[in-house]
């Protein structure tokens, strides 16, 4: 079902410091900050040649990692986006072998703008994954 490692995502308490950090001291291509409302976010992509990194930011009230941040206030890492090719059949698969959704249990829109599902850390083994259909 898997396909790639779209990104791995880190919360990070100063989204400037980190963005800083990434490209002046590894060297890395670091895109503008993107708020994403609709996810109480603000997402800094690190490109990689493989992969990306998504350094993540609280955006608004109730953000869902404000209390990420709280428990880690240096930040850490907070989940795994993997591709699928069909979310919907993803979604049935996953289900039907007891794993929960997140949220509404519905995909919706993700920083890229692709529809994503994120499946209970509980499920699989303590890590947060969020799959994107590529
Ligand atoms: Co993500």
């Amino acid at each position: 079902m898997i396909g790639k490692l779209n990104h791995i995502a880190i919360v990070v308490p100063d989204l400037k410091a980190a963005s800083d950090r990434y490209r002046d001291v590894l060297g890395a291509d670091v895109s503008a900050p993107d708020d994403l409302p609709d996810h109480g976010v603000t997402t800094v992509f690190v490109s990689l040649a493989n992969t990306k990194i998504e350094l993540l930011h609280p955006l608004g009230e109730g953000s869902p990692i404000a209390k990420f941040l709280e428990r880690n206030p240096d930040g850490g890492i907070h989940h795994l986006c993997l591709e699928v090719e069909d979310i919907q059949a993803s979604k049935t698969q996953l289900t039907a072998a007891g794993v929960r959704i997140l949220g509404s249990g519905e995909p919706r829109k993700g920083a890229h703008g692709k529809p994503v599902l994120f499946l209970h850390p509980k499920d699989f083994h303590g890590a947060l994954l969020e799959i994107e259909e590529a």
